[in-house]
């Protein structure tokens, strides 16, 4: 059995996205981070950079929207480490943005499939391997724009960023919405689940010109959910390490 605490991200390997900055924090605080990304290639890069500043690191190939590869990661996590301390459901689609009326429902269903599903999937497939974790925490990535309420000025579902539809966003409320289901359900097994909101970060060019914060700050609403102690805050939303509403 490892000793090291260990945690699984999915896609992981954008190198100005958060899913890795998350990975590199928690490395430095004494973790085993497994980063996946749907191509080993990708993973296997990624991994290096932190393998090469010294952390602990390993690649896997998981494409979240692929059932019969997220039953096999789990095998696998399971024969090579014997649990899941922390698993990170990071991965996002973002399609276009719509009007409900011009909408392509195939790239709604799609972003769902990999945003939504995939947690889901992944929930189901790795609550074995965390229940033989001594403090098992599962952190559902999601955002404000899927909340309905929100602090004054930040963008919501009722408030969104430009005069969009976005898909995004509603993918993120359903988000919201297993993470209160599976709070519930897991309960019993102790096995925290929260959906910690980075806010707007600067991981495209795009959300840097719309004055997005530092990727390393983003990160930090991610890691805080993904170091709660055991008995801590389950079925909650976070910010910057407090408790903000959905
Ligand atoms: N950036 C922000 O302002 C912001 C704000 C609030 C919340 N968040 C949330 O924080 C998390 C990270 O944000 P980010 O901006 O760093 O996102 P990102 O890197 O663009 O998206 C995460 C990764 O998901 C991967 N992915 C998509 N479908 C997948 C699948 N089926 N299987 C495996 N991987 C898949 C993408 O892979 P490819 O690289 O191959 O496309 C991408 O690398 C997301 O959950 C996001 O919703 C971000």
């Amino acid at each position: 059995m490892e000793t090291k605490q260990i945690v699984i991200i999915t896609g992981a390997a954008r190198k100005t996205g958060i899913g890795l900055e998350a990975a590199r924090q928690l490395c430095t605080l004494g973790y085993k981070v497994i980063i996946t990304a749907r191509e080993i290639g990708r993973a296997q890069e990624a991994a290096q950079i932190l393998i090469d500043e010294g952390l602990d690191a390993v690649p896997m190939a998981l494409d979240v929207a692929n059932e019969e590869m997220v039953k096999s990661v789990a095998e696998e996590v399971g024969q090579r480490f014997g649990k899941l301390d922390v698993l990170i459901n990071n991965a996002t689609e973002f399609p276009d943005q719509y009007r409900i009326e011009t909408a392509e429902i195939a790239d709604v269903m799609k972003a769902f499939e990999s945003s939504f599903f995939g947690a889901w999937r992944m929930i189901k497939y790795f609550t074995p391997l965390l229940r033989k974790s001594e403090n098992p925490r599962i952190v559902n990535c999601s955002s404000g724009s899927g909340s309905l309420q929100g602090e004054e000025g930040e963008y919501t579902l009722v408030n969104p960023w430009r005069d969009f539809v976005s898909v995004y966003s509603l993918t993120k409320l359903a988000i919201n919405g297993l993470t209160l289901k599976a709070a519930h359900d897991l309960k019993d097994d102790h096995i925290l689940v929260n959906a910690p909101i980075p806010g707007m970060t600067a991981t495209y060019d795009i959300l840097e010109k719309a004055g997005g914060r530092p990727v390393s700050e983003g990160a930090q609403s991610i890691v805080y959910a993904a170091t709660l102690s055991k008995g801590g805050p389950t079925g909650k939303h976070f910010k910057d390490g407090r408790e903000v509403s959905w």
